[in-house]
């Protein structure tokens, strides 16, 4: 059965759709970018990644490609069907409770802003009890400019063009963001709702799931390493 799509999010364009507006058509065209060099600098070699939210494996093909392991899990069959050579698993971040622990947990493409605070808070807590004893959670956290100088386009070397059009309020703290897609044979375009964090709200989220930032790992701070507050 396909799941529903989530309040406030929308997809449009060829091809399937996922409950939170991403077209697996797209994403299936999307160059990967600095994703793997970043993530290759923070962990071990041959790591046990734990990818959620993988998609079509953009990212998780080059992960394997540098000989690290991963299972990927999203919350989408289309997206998953894609996937090759990885093990993969079919769920909703939040409810994940797979009994086992990965060397590094990774929650990236910016699903640590989900609108729904309690949503954000289980999501949290599934990367910290995946996490073996010495692992870390690798993070992916909206830029600061993100939700303002808009318009913002960028025309990708690969030959189309990403328009952020908007970012407004929906709610107490919540954006509604649209975005489009737009190649020359074909356009999506994505609303979705996200929770902007500043470094201290976002610090204090992971807090409350026991983690703590150990480093940021790109200048901008987008990239985090997270590990268990105890350490
Ligand atoms: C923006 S796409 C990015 C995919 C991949 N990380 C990449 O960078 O190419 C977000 C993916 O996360 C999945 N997703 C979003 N919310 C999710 C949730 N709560 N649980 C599981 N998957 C989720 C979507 O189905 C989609 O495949």
């Amino acid at each position: 059965m396909r799941p529903e799509m989530r309040e406030g999010y929308e997809g449009t364009g060829p091809g399937a759709i996922t409950p939170d507006g991403c077209a697996v058509e797209f994403y299936s065209r999307l160059p990967v970018g600095d994703e793997p060099d970043v993530i290759s600098a923070a962990v071990p070699a041959g790591a046990h990644i734990l990818e959620l939210g993988s998609g079509v494996g953009r990212v998780t093909h080059a992960l394997l490609e540098r000989g690290f392991t991963v299972t990927a899990v999203d919350e989408s069959a289309d997206m998953l069907e894609r996937v090759r050579g990885a093990r993969t698993i079919c769920s909703p971040v939040e409810d994940l409770d797979l009994g086992e622990t990965f060397d590094v947990v990774m929650l990236a493409s910016f699903l640590v802003h989900n609108a729904d605070i309690e949503l954000r808070r289980r999501m949290l807590r599934a990367c910290a009890r995946h996490l073996v004893k010495g692992g870390c959670v690798l993070i992916q956290r909206e830029g600061e400019n993100y939700h303002s100088d808009l318009p913002r386009e960028r025309i990708d070397p690969s030959g189309f063009t990403v328009r952020i059009v908007s970012a407004g309020p929906v709610q107490n703290g919540v954006h509604s963001v649209r975005a489009e897609y737009e190649f020359p044979d074909a356009v999506w375009t994505q609303t979705f709702r996200s929770r902007p964090l500043t470094k201290h709200q976002f610090e204090e989220a992971l807090k409350e799931a026991g983690l703590r930032v150990d480093r940021y790992l790109t200048e901008d701070r987008i990239w985090v390493r997270a590990v268990p507050g105890e350490e």
